[in-house]
């Protein structure tokens, strides 16, 4: 046996069997992992999270409260038809029930002909999400795939209601940008608008109908609030492309769409996805889905239709009213928690019902009266400096703040922490705040104040007879 080995041609051959052996199997190796994948995702197939009105977190809607049900009879569907405005919502694995249901109760409640989009299977109300990664896994790395088979098995063995986030599971969300354009143009070719929101998108649907009115969908457009992204070509001098924010949602036309998928057929439904495969690379090592569409589409010489702050990046509570927006549409925001979610679409349901559609969107005005702004003159540690400060005193007392305030003809609201006076030309709401520094207990806290009085005036003085919708600007953003 020794002799058998220690003959040189026997090791040569010995050392290049392994060789060999070792190179099938690093070829073979993405392979068997792929296959090993297709089983798991097959072995959890069966696991269908159900969204059961029964076992959801307290929410208001569990609460019994009946009027918090959608009431969608004062809601214009018409516009959502197959030939009209198609809308996608992208959730993902980790959303929160309370999340989910603040849709499926409140914001996309109405729209008849909602498409949802995930990275798992997952029955949300009365919608199925189509798990648009499973149809282009091949695109994801291989760390970002095992995330994905852990996420659904994280979800298969959950044994509380809540769902955790699985560690990671964020970064799946840009592979589902291209596919869910591609999978919302399979499933309806023939809309004439594409809007794409996500679950804590607020859209005021009204005003997106009747923004997109103004608008030609035979023109290839792509809306939203433009934010600076990758880098172009030569061509263009070095220039930064600019994307639409997916966090406020964004609009493709008709023949956007057509442009971006040349060669995918509306009836395509062997799953062939040309952008996705194409972009792959740039999809595994961009942080954002929303900043790849963008270059792409400016590489089809698509340029987005700029529209700050019409669509928001922010919160309702964290928008400043004033008099540049004062009168302009509000078209969505992004950020606004579940409960917010609710109130909001609750307000814009009684604004309906009192005959809203006075042949007016609502506007950036009309949201102080929704913030309930007039009935709060102080809140106690609440910040409410959003909004830029125009000035900052020293002052003794939060009383001085106050009266520094009143005087200024310009200023509107204050904030009051250690000491600094900060005045507001502009109106929001703002968010409870923590104490804050290393000074006594009642230096650390912030105190928020509004000049009631004053907004009444404001508000008075600038009653928007006439809707100002602004013409779309790529200078003019978040
Ligand atoms: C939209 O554009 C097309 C082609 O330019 C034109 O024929 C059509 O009349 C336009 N529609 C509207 C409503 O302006
Ligand atoms: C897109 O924007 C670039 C400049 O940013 C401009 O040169 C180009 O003409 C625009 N394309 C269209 C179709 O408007």
């Amino acid at each position: 046996m020794a002799a058998w080995i220690t003959s040189p041609r026997k090791l040569r051959l010995i050392y290049f069997a392994l060789v060999f052996v070792t190179v099938v199997v690093v070829i073979y190796s993405d392979a068997i992992d792929r296959l090993r994948f297709e089983f798991v995702v097959r072995k959890y197939s069966p696991c269908l999270p159900q969204i059961d009105e029964s076992s959801g977190p307290s929410g208001p809607i569990q609460n019994g409260d009946q009027s918090a049900l959608p009431n969608c009879e004062t809601f214009s569907t018409s516009p959502f038809a197959r030939d009209g405005i198609q809308v996608v919502l992208k959730i993902g694995g980790a959303e929160s029930r309370e999340r989910l249901k603040s849709h499926v109760d409140g914001v996309t409640a109405c729209i008849p002909n909602l498409l949802v989009v995930s990275d798992m299977e997952q029955v949300v109300g009365p919608f199925r999400a189509h798990d648009v990664i499973r149809d282009v896994m091949n695109v994801l790395s291989r760390e970002d795939r095992k995330t994905y088979q852990r996420q659904r098995e994280n979800y298969c063995y959950r044994n509380d209601k809540e769902p955790k986030p699985t560690p990671g599971g964020w970064k799946l969300d840009k592979y589902k940008f291209f596919p869910m354009v591609e999978y919302a143009y399979r499933q309806n070719p023939h809309a004439k608008w594409y809007v794409f929101t996500e679950t804590d998108t607020f859209v005021i649907w009204d005003n997106l109908v009747q923004l997109l009115g103004r608008y030609n969908w035979t023109d290839p457009l792509y809306m939203g609030s433009p934010t600076p992204g990758r880098t172009l070509g030569q061509e263009w001098g070095g220039r930064k492309s600019f994307f639409a924010y997916g966090g406020s949602g964004f609009v493709l036309s008709a023949a956007a769409m057509e442009i971006l998928l040349q060669g995918q057929a509306g009836d395509n439904t062997d799953g062939s996805q040309l952008l996705t495969s194409k972009y792959r690379k740039m999809i595994r090592g961009d942080c954002c889905g929303d900043s790849v569409l963008g270059w792409v589409a400016a590489q089809h010489r698509i340029n987005v239709t700029g529209l700050w702050p019409m669509f928001d990046p922010a919160a309702v509570h964290d928008t400043p009213l004033g008099r540049t927006s004062w009168c302009q549409p509000a078209i969505s925001f992004h950020r606004t928690k579940a409960p917010d979610t609710l109130k909001l679409w609750r307000w814009l349901q009684e604004k309906r019902k009192d005959g809203m559609s006075l042949g007016r969107p609502i506007l950036f005005s009309d949201l102080v009266d929704f913030l309930g702004i007039l009935n709060v003159a102080f809140r106690e540690d609440w910040k409410n400096t959003n909004a830029a400060t125009f000035e900052k005193q020293f002052l003794d007392s939060f009383e001085s703040c106050r009266a520094a305030c009143h005087d200024h003809p310009e200023c509107l609201q204050f904030s009051y922490h250690h000491r600094r006076c900060h005045l507001v030309r502009e109106i929001d709401l703002g968010n409870p705040a923590e104490p804050e520094g290393d000074g006594d207990s009642q230096h650390n806290r912030w105190l928020a104040g509004w000049d009631v009085e004053k907004i009444k005036r404001f508000q008075e003085a600038h009653p928007c007879g006439q809707v100002d919708w602004p013409a779309p600007s790529l200078d003019r953003i978040f």
